[in-house]
């Protein structure tokens, strides 16, 4: 038998791998990827599929660009590693800094590296915590963040994460997280009719610290729009009320822009859509459209220059941090999303796919709710949608659209009932019709 056919590659697969979230039956009819064009993915068996999730939500620009593969081989020709530790730097670092100064919130204009998200939450934690004891606040370390709020799963962040399926293994978890509801519109039931769904969601977190004592509370952590949990967009007055709890209790605000950074939602970095500027910020995935493992930290000029003023070093590293072959896939990046626009053709495409699944699925007497902001979008499989009740989860509803989708020729992500769709920015027009016509397709197939 051939030994590169995708089954034979799944059974060697099977005998000697271990994946991220490990499921030898989950894993059973998976996909072996062996090359990609643009918002395309080719398996093993030379088969096409459309990349639904860009990969894992990271790779914007699609496969296939020279440019980033060249941008990473001369690096690696001229300098493929070195330290980033203090006393050593390298030009391609330093200069991602500055673009990365000049494109993020004006207030954020000091960064640190890493190599992926995960690590990312993990220095932002610990550069809270150790900003409060330089401001002789030493207990104030505890983390707030959201259900269904993704964060990474190294065991910090794992805390932070809202998705209680990632802790049971791993208990007991680090004290001190708390987690609030978050501002789905679609399930968010308030007790206080007297203001709007989203300032009521946002005053969940004024009740966290005034319960914990705002003397412990470091930083509250968010995405700007929640990505694994669901596509969660919060209403347009959430985010100005978080700020101004933040402000208020002095609680740092910390904002994931793991997904969202980089046009995903069809402005630069997500809180931009509200005004809020955030006291952190966090960024991996599109960074290098996922050419190259890299992420890490922005930090407010408060924050570093209290660090600065302190005189001590920050015992916070990584021996991939500032990777210079990364810093230079990252540059080629920016190149990238700035002559191509890629905030702006998220919008525009963006808002086509979701009009496109509007007009095909809503009215559907099992899609509770379609929605989307840019290039995010997902839509909610519901047993009834006047009450939103769900779906049993042995029906499995979810992974069997999912299974469908994939025959005909779309490889995304669920979340339960929740399928995802954040393609390539790249994708073209056509693309998006096509998918759109697979989920109808798809939807038709599992629930009439
Ligand atoms: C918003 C957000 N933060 C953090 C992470 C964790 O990133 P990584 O898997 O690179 O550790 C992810 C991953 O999907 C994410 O979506």
């Amino acid at each position: 038998m051939d030994n590169n056919t995708e089954t034979s590659l799944l059974h060697r697969d099977a005998a000697h791998l271990i994946h991220p979230l490990h499921s030898p039956k989950g894993h059973v009819g998976g996909k072996v990827w062996v090359g990609g064009k643009g918002a395309f993915l080719i398996d093993a068996n030379g088969d096409r599929f459309i990349d639904g999730l860009s990969g894992l939500w990271n790779n914007t620009a699609g496969n296939g660009r020279s440019e980033l593969a060249d941008a990473a081989h001369q690096q690696m020709t001229d300098l493929a590693y070195s330290s980033g530790y203090t006393g050593s730097s390298n030009p391609r670092a330093i200069e991602l800094a500055e673009r990365l100064a000049a494109i993020t919130y004006p207030n954020i204009n000091h960064f640190f590296f890493t190599s992926g998200g995960g690590e990312s939450t993990d220095s932002n934690i610990k550069m809270a915590r150790y900003y409060w004891k330089l401001k002789n606040k030493p207990n104030k370390t505890k983390v707030i963040s959201r259900i269904w709020g993704y964060h990474g799963v190294t065991l910090a962040a794992m805390c932070a994460t809202g998705i209680n399926s990632y802790w049971p293994m791993f208990e007991p978890r680090i004290p001190g997280f708390v987690h609030i509801p978050c501002p789905d519109p679609y399930r968010y039931r308030s007790s206080d009719s007297s203001v709007s769904v989203g300032i009521a969601a946002a005053n969940e977190l004024e009740k966290a610290i005034l319960e914990e004592g705002a003397d412990s509370v470091a930083m509250f952590i968010a995405e700007p729009v929640q990505g694994a949990g669901g596509v969660i967009v919060p209403p347009d007055d959430y985010f100005p009320r978080i700020r101004e709890i933040c402000d208020q209790y002095e609680v740092l605000l910390v904002s994931d822009e793991v997904i969202t950074g980089f046009g995903r939602t069809g402005t630069m970095f997500g809180l931009e859509h509200w005004g809020v500027k955030p006291d952190l910020i966090q960024y991996a995935k599109a960074i290098t459209s996922g050419y190259f493992p890299l992420g890490g930290i922005g930090v407010s000029d408060e924050i570093a220059q209290t660090m600065e003023d302190s005189g001590k070093p920050w015992m916070h590293a990584y021996t991939y941090s500032a990777h210079p072959t990364g810093c230079a896939v990252a540059l080629a990046m920016l190149d990238i999303i700035e002559t191509e626009d890629f905030p702006g053709q998220a919008k525009q495409k963006g808002a086509r796919l979701l009009a496109g699944l509007r007009s095909a699925l809503s009215g559907h007497p099992h899609v509770g709710e379609i929605r989307g902001l840019g290039m995010m979008c997902a839509v909610e499989y519901v047993k009834d949608t006047a009450t939103g009740e769900m779906f049993p989860a042995e029906d499995a509803i979810g992974a069997r659209i999912h299974e469908e989708t994939v025959a005909r020729g779309m490889f995304s992500r669920v979340r339960g009932d929740v399928y995802a769709l954040a393609p390539p920015i790249v994708t073209e027009e056509q693309t998006l019709d096509d998918m759109v016509g697979i989920l109808a397709d798809a939807t038709r197939a599992v629930i009439g």
